[in-house]
């Protein structure tokens, strides 16, 4: 017998479908927790390597591993019911060659049970792009700064700040979408030129830092909540949890050293937060 959920997960159809329509709500999330939160409210979590800088320290993403995608992937999936959970593929699992990125999506999809990866690069990464969503894998594609270049980049700057420079990130868009992706996130990109891709390709646009011409908005769950030690100048801030976390870990502290703590009679009585 087949167990059926009441809740219906979206699926990158769904998403795909909402070209010009209402506009999409993305958020990341690395952990089960924190992935029940953002699922009632978003359309799509993205579990992104972002997890390098946020959750393990790193300056950048390119020590992210397939390991540290696929543990955080399920535990995401375990947390959420009705978004479309995207994965991050990592630098290193997919840009050799379309069978390397091939096997390391089946991975991620198989031991995670998500929706969808993502991958970063255009005009570079269709032929892939197009492997991939040929064989049962939808891909979410990302343009404009690609964090995982970093090195071949130099520094995390906007795209497209001149018209002159906009030419190659337009082909990187419209590439991404003839190549099958059901969406594509356009990361630093000036409003103009996120604005033309937007109305031009007929794959959903999802921007960070690209302004509100986008079909959908995504952010660092962490940077949002005020818990990011350094956050990018775009990011609006919608809570300031930093100082109200710190403020709880000292009442704790205080507590412990003056023997204010708890008994056991309380601490086996569990209750719902
Ligand atoms: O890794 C990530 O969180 C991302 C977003 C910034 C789009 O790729």
């Amino acid at each position: 017998m087949s167990v059926q959920s009441a809740i219906r997960r979206k699926t990158a159809p769904d998403i795909r479908a909402r070209k010009r329509g209402e506009p999409i709500v993305m958020l990341t999330s690395y952990h089960a927790h924190t992935a029940a939160l953002v699922d009632r409210h978003c359309d799509v979590i993205l579990v992104g390597d972002s997890l390098g800088n946020v959750m393990h320290g790193f300056e950048t993403t390119v020590p992210v591993t397939l390991e540290m995608m696929i543990l955080q992937g399920a535990a995401v999936m375990r947390g959420s019911k009705q978004a479309l959970v995207v994965v991050d593929m990592p630098f290193g699992s997919y840009e050799a060659s379309r069978e390397q990125a091939f096997n390391s999506a089946v991975r991620i999809m198989k031991e995670t049970q998500c929706g969808a990866v993502k991958l970063e690069g255009g005009v570079r990464m269709a032929e892939t792009i197009a492997f991939l969503s040929g064989r049962g894998i939808p891909v979410m594609g990302h343009i404009g700064l690609t964090p995982q270049s970093i090195n071949t980049l130099g520094s995390f700057r906007a795209q497209g700040r001149n018209e002159v420079d906009w030419g190659p990130i337009e082909d990187d868009a419209k590439a991404v979408a003839d190549a099958g992706a059901f969406s594509v996130v356009v990361e630093a990109v000036a409003e103009p030129l996120a604005r033309k891709i937007t109305e031009t390709i007929a794959i959903p646009t999802i921007g960070i830092g690209a302004s509100a011409a986008c079909d959908g908005q995504v952010l660092v769950l962490e940077d949002m909540l005020g818990l990011s030690p350094r956050t990018p100048k775009f990011v609006r801030r919608y809570g300031n949890l930093g100082p109200a976390m710190e403020a709880a870990i000292e009442s704790y502290a205080a507590d412990v050293r003056s023997r204010a703590f708890p008994g056991p009679e309380h601490v086996y009585d569990m209750k719902k937060s």
